[in-house]
């Protein structure tokens, strides 16, 4: 079950540099389902799946693994920890949050109160507290380098929707996982890379690109959302059907690739929404420029609030892009 799938990959932790957590949970999941799996030296985990047709293309379909967090940079007489960004993480979202480190330790996000100006703070003005009184005692408990992400979380959100802090990008990392399962004697190879560090510069889905060499990429990430009162971009909404990014700021993405997406959804009777968003990028982008060129596609689960600490995706899209990923390694 797709459900299921999502929350066992949403519990892990997986910032950016450290996604062995998430990579152990889909190996468990893919056990007995897949050719071959192996982790390379930045901690891709790629699967493969062979396709049944003797001239089969090598599509290179990719997830990553990993999410933002923040890294302790210092730690503080008085026991606070002082911290810098992975990824994409501001300020505002994180205000008032619960963060967990790698051993489960807790700590709560708090934007310095008594500032003058509040408009202009950012990350210096925050700190995290885990409850330590000294230094010496939090010095116990974590090291500068140490990485704390949003608590795991689980709601559903009305009818169709959940609202997790690792959404972007583990309900990708569901479908890949769920594509991997239930593709059945496909026409092309699937390769899937469970990527890493995409969130800091779309690294891992680099690499991996180089060493498959894929005669066709595809990225699956979310996009955001332009259905909430005084958001209107980008023109895509949640529940309307996963989303054929046209561009943004990674990639255009390949006019054949994209076409054979829409060819896909169109078997598969799932119905697609067209995106073209202003900002952000996908390991599609760094998949695209590998060696002489890869033409790359991306499939977007249109996602609100994204990098936050609830990040809402709906189910019917998850379903519908499963679908057209199942299409799309036979049509492509
Ligand atoms: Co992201
Ligand atoms: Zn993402």
């Amino acid at each position: 079950m797709l459900r299921d799938t999502l929350q066992t990959l949403l519990n892990a932790y997986g910032p950016s540099g450290s996604e062995h957590a998430v990579a152990e949970k889909v190996r468990e999941l893919l056990e007995g389902h897949v050719d071959s799996m192996k982790t390379d030296a930045l901690g891709n985990l790629i699967v493969e799946k062979f396709g049944a047709d003797e001239n089969a293309k090598t599509i290179m379909v990719s997830a990553h693994m990993d999410h933002i967090g923040l890294v302790v940079t210092n730690i503080e007489e008085n026991g606070f920890l002082r911290v810098g960004a992975v990824g994409g993480i501001s300020p505002e979202l994180v205000r008032g949050r619960k963060m967990v480190f790698q051993d489960g330790l807790p700590g709560i996000a708090v934007l310095e109160p008594n500032v003058k100006n509040k408009a202009r703070q950012d990350l210096s003005d925050l700190f995290v507290d885990i409850g330590a009184e000294t230094r010496e005692e939090a010095e116990k408990l974590v090291s500068v380098g140490d990485v704390c992400v949003y608590a795991p979380d689980f709601t559903y959100l009305g009818k169709n929707r959940v609202a997790s802090p690792a959404m972007d990008d583990r309900c990708a990392c569901a479908l890949l996982a769920e594509l991997l399962m239930y593709a059945d004697n496909q026409k092309n190879h699937i390769v899937g890379v469970f990527s890493t560090q995409e969130e800091v510069g779309l690294r891992g889905a680099g690499v991996a690109a180089y060493a498959i060499e894929p005669d066709i990429g595809l990225a699956i990430d979310v996009t955001a959302w332009g259905d909430t009162p005084e958001t209107k971009l980008p023109a895509v909404k949640l529940g309307k059907g996963p989303a054929v990014k046209i561009m943004d700021r990674s990639m255009i993405a390949t006019p054949a690739v994209r076409e054979k997406l829409f060819e896909a959804a169109q078997a598969a009777g799932v119905i697609v929404q067209r995106e073209v968003l202003a900002f952000g990028g996908t390991d599609g982008g760094a998949i695209q420029l590998s060696r002489a060129g890869v033409p790359t596609g991306t499939l977007s689960i249109p996602c609100r609030y994204v990098h936050s600490a609830n990040e809402v995706i709906d189910m019917r899209d998850m379903e519908g892009a499963l679908k057209i990923l199942l299409q799309f390694v036979d049509l492509a």
